[in-house]
C-alpha cells in the first residue's frame, strides 16, 4: 500500500491554460500594427519595431517608432486639452477617472492576457496583482480629484507632464503615473517601454471608449530616443520616470535648470532580513514572493537575503526545498509560478551576472519543479551563496530571479549590511518580536519597509526611494503633491542688489572704522578659521561693517563631516528639538537691538523699521518651526490588506542650503529652522550681502543647546560653495530657492552623482513648503488584525 508521501510524489498539476484567443483577436482587429495616439486620434508611424512574446518568440505586433516631431505634436495636443480638462473641476475629473477605472475593470481579463503575452509574466500575477492594482489606482485617484480643491486649496496643476515607464509592470506603472497626473488637472504625454507597449495601447482605447476628452492622454511609442525627446521638450512641466538608475541620472542632468519638476523611481538592491526569532515558513514564502515575483524583475525585489548566522542552515534548507517546487513555464498556464524574462537582452544580462559570480567563486544553486521550456527567455530561480559585500552580484541590480545570501550575528550588523548599498528603495524584515522589528525599521535607509511581509502595494500608500533609488513618491497624498505646484505667484523679485556689497579679495587684519567684527566660520559647534585664510570686507556705503571669512571647498567638506557626525540630532525627540528652537528664538529676541543695528546699517534697507520687522519675523519663524517640530507628522493608512501602513516623516539627513541675499537673517532662518525642526543637520551658506548676520548667530547657537554639527555656517562665495555642496556625495538634499536659472542648471547637473534631492529656483511660499522639502516619507507596513 502506498503512503501519502508516495501518493503526493505522483501528483502533479494538470495544465490549466488561459485562452489567449480574445487577446489575439484584439491584435488581429488592429491589424497587428500600432502607431501613436495623439489628440484622441491614431497616428500612423513611419518605421516600426516588433513587440515580441518573450515566452515563445512570437511577433505579437509591430509598433511605430516615435520621433521628436511626434512628441511636439503630442505636447501641442496635450496643451490644447489643458483648459477644458482643468475647466471640468475636481468633480468633473473624478467622474472621468471613475469611468477609466470601470473601463479597465470591464476589460480586466483582456488586459491580463495581453500583458502576459507581451511581458512574459504569469497570468496569475497579471490577473490577481497588476490589473487589480491598476484599477484601484484609478478609483483611489478619482477620490483625490474629488477632494483636490478642499485638500489642496493653494495648489494647482503643473500643465503638460511627460511620463516614461519601463517594461516590468507596463499597465501598473501607467496607472501609477497617469491617475495622479489627471486627478490634479494635468494632461499627459506618455511613453511606454519599447518592449511592452501593448497594454498602454489598449488603455488608449479604453480612454476613448470611456469618453476621456481628446488630448488629455497622449501616447507616443518608441525607444529611449523618444524618451529623451520628451525629457528635453521645453514646454513639458514635469517628467515622471521609472527605470534604471543610469537613465534616471541622465534625465537629472538633461533637465537641470529647466524648471521641470522631476520624480525618479529607480533601481534597488533591497535587503530581506531574517532574524533568529522569525517564523521561518512564513519568511520563506515571503522570500519567494519577494525575489521570484515577476521573475525578479521588480525594482523593490528582496534580492539580498541577510539571515541570522544560527538560523541560516534551517532557512536555506527550507528555501531550497521550496525553490525546487517553483514551477517555471508557460506564462499563460494558471499554475505557473514563474514565466519568462522580458527579452533576450535581459536574459543575457541576468545570465552574465550569475556566470560572473560563479567565476568569482560563488556557490550557485538553481532549481525548479519543471524543466525550463525551450525557445523562450526563461531563467531558473537562483540562490547565490559565498559572496561578500563587495561582490558585483551583491552591489548591482540584477533584475532577475537571483537571490544572494549573507549572514549576520547582531541586529546592528544586520542594519549595517542592509544599508551597505547605494540604493534605498525597500526592505523586508522578519522577526516575531515587535520590539526588534520596530527598532530596526527606522534604522533602514529605504522608502518602504515591510515587517513580516513583502511586496505589498496600494494606491493609498506612497512608494519611492531614498538615496540613488530616486526621489518623489507614487501613491498616497505624497504622490499627489508631485503633480501640483503652489497657486500663488513667486513672492521673489525684490531687487537682489538692494544691499550693495563691495568685495575686495584681500586679507584684512582689522577694520578701519565702524563696528569691528572679524568672525570665523561655524563648524561642528566651534568657531574656526577658514582653511584658505582669506576674508572679505563688508561695506555699507562708505562704512566698513566688518570682515567675513571666505570659506572654501575644504571648509565645506569639514562642515558636511561635522553635520554627518551630529546624527544624534536626528534621533532626538521632536519635543526636544522644539525646545532648542524656542530657546534659540528667546536668545535671538534678547539680541534684537544689536541685530537691528546691523541690518539697518546696510545700504538699501528702509532703515531700522524694516530691520526691526525682519528680526521680529525671524523670531516668529523660529517659533513656528518649533511649533511644527512635533506636528508635521505622517499618517496611518489602512490599505485593503491585513495591515496598516505607517507613513512616517523622516529627516532627509544632511541638508545643504544657500540663503537668499534679501533679508539676510530671515532668509537664512526660514530655511534652516524648519530643516532643523524635522531633525535634519544643516550646512548653510549665509547671505552674500550681509554674511555678518550669520556671525551674530554663533554665540546664540552656543547658548541654545543646539548640538555641535547640527547647524554649520560657512560664509563665502555662493557659486563656488554651492557647487561643492551640490556635488558632495554625503549631502542628501540641496536647497537654493533663490538661485538663478543658470545657477540652478549648474547645481542640478552636479547633484546627479548621488541623485540628491534639489530644491532650486523656486519660491519659498511659506513654512509648509519648507517642511515638505525637509522630510521624506517612509512607509512601514505592519501586519494588523491577522
Ligand atoms: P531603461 O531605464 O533604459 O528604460 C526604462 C524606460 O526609459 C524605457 O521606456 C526606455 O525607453 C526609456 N529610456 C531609455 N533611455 C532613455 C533616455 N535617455 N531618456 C528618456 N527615456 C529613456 O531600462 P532598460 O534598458 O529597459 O533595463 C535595463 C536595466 O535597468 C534592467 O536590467 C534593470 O536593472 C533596470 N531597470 C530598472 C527598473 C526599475 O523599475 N527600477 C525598470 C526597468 C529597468
Amino acid at each position: 500500500m502506498s503512503t501519502i508521501t508516495d501518493l503526493l510524489a505522483t501528483m502533479d498539476y494538470g495544465p490549466a491554460p488561459e485562452s489567449d484567443a480574445p487577446a489575439q483577436a484584439w491584435l488581429d482587429s488592429q491589424g497587428r500594427r500600432f502607431g501613436h495616439v495623439i489628440g484622441g486620434r491614431r497616428i500612423k508611424g513611419g518605421s516600426f519595431f516588433d513587440s515580441l512574446n518573450p515566452a515563445t518568440g512570437q511577433v505579437l505586433a509591430q509598433v511605430a517608432q516615435g520621433t521628436p516631431a511626434l512628441v511636439e505634436q503630442a505636447v501641442k495636443a496635450a496643451e490644447a486639452a489643458l483648459p477644458g480638462w482643468q475647466g471640468l473641476g475636481g468633480h468633473g475629473r473624478a467622474r472621468h477617472l471613475y469611468a477609466l477605472a470601470r473601463g479597465l475593470q470591464k476589460h480586466a481579463r483582456l488586459f491580463a492576457v495581453l500583458e502576459t503575452l507581451d511581458n512574459g509574466k504569469p497570468i496569475r500575477e497579471t490577473r490577481d496583482i497588476d490589473i487589480p492594482l491598476a484599477v484601484r489606482h484609478f478609483y483611489h485617484h478619482a477620490g483625490w480629484a474629488q477632494l483636490l480643491a478642499s485638500e489642496f486649496p493653494e495648489q494647482q496643476a503643473l500643465g503638460v507632464v511627460g511620463q516614461i515607464v519601463p517594461w516590468n509592470f507596463p499597465l501598473l506603472m501607467l496607472a501609477w503615473k497617469v491617475a495622479p497626473a489627471l486627478a490634479c488637472g494635468n494632461t499627459v504625454v506618455f511613453k511606454p517601454a519599447e518592449q511592452t507597449p501593448l497594454s498602454a495601447l489598449l488603455f488608449a482605447e479604453v480612454c476613448s471608449e470611456a469618453g476621456l476628452p481628446p488630448g488629455v492622454f497622449n501616447l507616443v511609442n518608441g525607444d529611449g530616443a523618444v524618451g529623451e525627446a520628451l525629457v528635453r521638450h521645453e514646454r513639458i512641466a514635469k517628467i515622471a520616470f521609472t527605470g534604471s538608475t543610469d537613465v534616471g541620472r541622465a534625465i537629472r542632468r538633461a533637465t537641470a535648470g529647466s524648471g521641470k519638476k522631476l520624480s525618479l523611481e529607480l533601481g534597488g538592491k533591497s535587503p530581506y532580513l531574517v532574524f533568529a526569532d522569525a517564523d521561518l515558513d512564513a519568511a520563506v514564502e515571503g522570500l519567494v514572493d519577494s525575489i521570484f515575483f515577476n521573475q525578479g524583475q521588480v525594482c523593490c525585489a528582496g534580492s539580498r537575503l541577510l539571515v541570522h548566522e544560527g538560523t541560516a542552515p534551517a532557512l536555506l534548507a527550507r528555501l531550497k526545498a521550496r525553490m525546487a517546487r517553483i514551477r517555471v513555464g508557460s506564462p499563460l498556464d494558471k499554475s505557473t509560478d514563474m514565466g519568462a524574462l522580458v527579452s533576450a537582452e535581459q536574459l543575457a544580462r541576468v545570465t552574465g551576472f550569475v556566470e560572473r559570480a560563479r567565476a568569482e567563486g560563488a556557490d550557485v544553486f538553481q532549481a525548479s519543479a519543471t524543466a525550463l521550456p525551450a525557445g523562450g527567455c526563461f531563467f531558473a530561480p537562483t540562490l547565490v551563496a559565498h559572496v561578500d559585500t563587495a561582490s558585483e552580484i551583491v552591489q548591482h541590480e540584477v533584475f532577475g530571479p537571483v537571490l544572494t545570501v549573507q549572514t549576520f550575528r547582531t541586529p546592528a550588523e544586520a542594519v549595517d549590511l542592509a544599508n551597505n548599498t547605494r540604493y534605498g528603495l525597500a526592505a523586508s524584515l522578519w522577526s516575531e518580536s515587535i520590539g526588534l522589528a520596530l527598532d530596526v525599521a527606522p534604522r533602514i535607509k529605504a522608502g518602504v519597509v515591510w515587517v513580516n511581509s513583502a511586496n505589498q502595494f496600494d494606491a493609498a500608500c506612497g512608494f519611492g526611494g531614498y538615496r540613488e533609488s530616486g526621489f518623489g513618491r507614487e501613491g498616497g497624498r505624497e504622490g499627489l503633491v508631485e503633480y501640483l505646484k503652489p497657486a500663488v505667484p513667486s513672492p521673489r523679485g525684490g531687487s537682489r542688489a538692494a544691499r550693495k556689497t563691495t568685495v575686495h579679495g584681500t586679507v584684512v587684519a582689522g577694520t578701519a572704522a565702524g563696528i569691528d567684527r572679524t568672525p570665523k566660520l561655524y563648524i561642528g559647534g566651534k568657531q574656526v578659521r577658514p582653511d584658505g585664510g582669506y576674508s572679505r570686507e563688508v561695506w555699507a556705503g562708505k562704512r566698513l561693517l566688518g570682515v567675513v571669512p571666505e570659506g572654501n571647498r575644504k571648509d565645506i567638506r569639514n562642515a558636511v563631516e561635522a553635520a554627518r557626525a551630529a546624527a544624534g540630532w536626528e534621533r532626538s525627540t521632536a519635543h526636544g528639538r522644539a525646545q532648542v528652537l524656542y530657546y534659540l528664538a528667546e536668545n535671538l529676541d534678547a539680541q534684537q537691538a544689536r541685530l537691528v543695528d546691523l541690518l539697518a546699517a546696510t545700504a538699501g534697507t528702509a532703515g531700522s523699521t524694516a530691520a526691526r520687522a525682519e528680526v521680529q519675523a525671524a523670531v516668529n519663524c523660529l517659533f513656528s518651526a518649533a511649533a511644527w517640530a512635533d506636528k508635521h507628522d505622517g499618517a496611518v493608512h489602512q490599505p485593503p490588506l491585513r495591515g496598516i501602513t505607517l507613513a512616517l516623516h523622516e529627516a532627509m539627513g544632511t541638508v545643504a542650503l544657500v540663503a537668499p541675499d534679501e533679508a539676510p537673517l530671515l532668509g537664512l532662518l526660514q530655511l534652516a529652522a524648519p530643516a532643523l525642526a524635522m531633525g535634519n543637520r544643516v550646512v548653510a551658506v549665509p547671505s552674500s550681502t550681509l554674511p555678518l548676520v550669520a556671525a551674530e548667530l554663533y554665540a546664540l547657537l552656543d547658548t541654545s543647546d543646539l548640538p555641535g554639527g547640527a547647524l554649520n555656517l560657512v560664509t563665502g562665495p555662493h557659486d563656488e560653495l554651492a557647487d561643492v555642496l551640490a556635488a558632495h556625495n554625503d549631502v542628501d538634499a540641496f536647497w537654493w530657492p533663490s538661485a538663478s536659472a543658470a545657477q540652478a542648471a549648474r547645481v542640478q547637473a552636479l547633484s546627479a552623482g548621488n541623485l540628491k534631492r534639489t530644491w532650486v529656483a523656486e519660491p519659498v511660499t511659506g513654512m509648509p513648503t519648507v517642511l515638505q522639502q525637509a522630510v521624506q516619507v517612509k512607509n512601514v507596513w505592519v501586519p494588523y488584525g491577522v
